[in-house]
């Protein structure tokens, strides 16, 4: 039989190509193919033609399904479909710092104390360091079993010992080696073996395991995406230094909604959770101020409210400058465009700025509408009214269509306090609050021109407010 020969394997996407490159093919990710020796074993039985047979079975046999494992922090439980599925497995994701570990010993200790059996395993910290953080949480006391360990082998021997634990966390999947892959520590291979062990044995099991990885600089999971196509949910963790909110958000879940948001408050003594972020992300807002909008947005199946800032000032410069944080820039764009084309707004001389307050990332197209409105009072310096949220997508000929839930994010708006809502005619689910329909771009333009005009003249700067095409 021929020698095996090593593959290449880009560290990135998981691409194999015969020999190494500069660039992969796949991904055109640079310096990222290392070589790797072939993994033994696997397919060899399969190639020797000495399979088993199994029985087949149909859809609708008896299988029991476990209880889930409620951990206790609402908002934990709530990222994963109402509590730990026994036997799942489980990848969270977050920037170094962000409060990983922090979370997942918090999770530990409250099951523990439960009486569950939880085992927590650290490839990157001593067990002191994570003993000394337990006591700064007030933890010390709960019956979590500790360890720092590498090697996938040793840990699956160790779990075997003993009660079933409920819960195993990894952190992190990327400092773990198991030796039935010929390769470097940290390399895809290595990964994905080691994922594809521990993901075996919680399936056998029933045990759920959490594994921690690490996130590249653009926010995907560091190297192994094959990782996540390999577990059954996979859940960020996000946040950023200059805020104390981070926010765990579900990205694929096979036993529960996607999409559904758990928010944290990083505090002195551990991750607090915020039952109504709301609230929290409107704090020490200034409605007096121009540009600045309520978002009546849902995150998975909870309305939260949040707002949307726009800054539109005179550029110096030769193209004017468009920045977003927390939207996607290229729905400013658009929303700029329909703003331009049919609102009779001219922004080719300015400079545009488009913050979500509070570090939450907005992804739907329900937010255009509270962005415009920011953005057409900002540019003519007339605030919107205190006590009004805005939503709506906007379309391409300027027209304001409905959007889902608009129901609920009513009622949430209603809850906090505000009286009225902008929005496309959904009149049906207006509920407690007044329902402004708006059904075009100009309607709102010439809404907020009106309020702005019986106001003092706008800014000296700003001469060329709204200039109607
Ligand atoms: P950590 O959980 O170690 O992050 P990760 O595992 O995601 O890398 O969190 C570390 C950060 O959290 C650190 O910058 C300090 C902060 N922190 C607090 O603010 N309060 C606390 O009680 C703890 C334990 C950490
Ligand atoms: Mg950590």
């Amino acid at each position: 039989m021929a020698k095996p020969h090593s593959t290449f394997v880009c560290q990135n996407c998981g691409a194999i190509s015969q020999r190494w490159q500069g660039r992969c093919e796949a991904c055109e990710e640079w310096n990222t193919i290392v070589e790797e020796a072939p993994s033994s074993g696997i397919g060899a039985r399969a190639a020797a033609g000495k399979g088993r047979v199994f029985a087949l079975e149909g859809l609708d046999g008896q299988s029991k399904e476990a209880p889930r494992i409620i951990s206790g922090i609402t908002e934990f439980d709530r990222v994963a479909g109402g509590g730990l599925v026994p036997g799942s497995v489980i990848l969270i994701g977050g920037e170094p710092g962000i409060g990983k570990s922090t979370l997942l010993i918090q999770a530990c200790a409250t099951l523990a104390m439960k009486k569950h059996r939880v085992v927590y395993i650290s490839g990157e910290e001593a067990v002191a360091q994570v003993r000394l953080r337990a006591a700064r949480l007030g933890l010390a006391s709960a019956p979590v079993e500790l360890a720092a360990e590498t090697s996938v082998e040793d840990i699956l021997a160790t779990l075997k010992q003993g009660k079933q634990p409920a819960l195993v966390i990894i952190d992190s999947i990327q400092t773990m080696w198991t030796s039935t892959v010929e390769a470097a520590p940290g390399t895809v291979t290595q990964v994905r073996g080691a994922a594809q062990a521990l993901i075996r044995f919680a399936k056998t099991t029933g045990a759920c395991v959490i594994l921690v990885g690490h996130v590249t600089k653009d926010g995907q999971i560091a190297g192994p995406r094959v990782v996540e196509h390999m577990v059954d949910a996979v859940v960020s963790f996000e946040g950023d230094g200059g805020h104390q909110f981070r926010i765990l958000r579900a990205v694929k879940n096979r036993f529960g909604p996607t999409d559904e948001i758990g928010v944290f408050e990083m505090t002195g003594s551990g991750l607090s959770e915020v039952a109504n972020p709301s609230a929290l992300f409107l704090s020490g807002r200034d409605a007096s101020a121009p540009g600045a909008a309520v978002f009546a947005g849902m995150e998975g199946t909870r309305p939260v409210l949040v707002e949307v800032q726009a800054l539109v000032a005179p550029t110096s410069l030769g193209t004017p400058r468009r920045a977003v944080v927390g939207w996607d820039p290229a729905r400013l764009s658009m929303v700029l465009a329909v703003l331009e084309a049919h609102g009779g707004l001219r922004l080719g001389q300015y400079d545009v700025y488009l913050n979500v307050a509070g570090g939450l990332r907005v992804n739907e197209p329900a937010a255009d509408l509270a962005a415009a409105a920011a953005l057409v009072s900002s540019l003519t310096g007339a605030p919107l009214p205190a006590e009004t949220v805005y939503f709506g997508e906007l379309g391409l000929s300027g027209a304001v269509r409905p959007v889902t839930h608009a129901g609920q994010r009513i009622k949430e708006a209603a809850k906090l306090g505000f009286k009225a809502a902008v929005g496309p005619d959904q009149s049906g689910e207006a509920g407690p609050l007044s329902l402004r329909a708006c059904g075009h771009i100009t309607a709102l333009v010439a809404d907020i021109a009106a309020s702005g005009a019986g106001r003092r003249a706008p800014a000296p700067q700003r001469p060329r407010a709204v200039g109607t095409a």
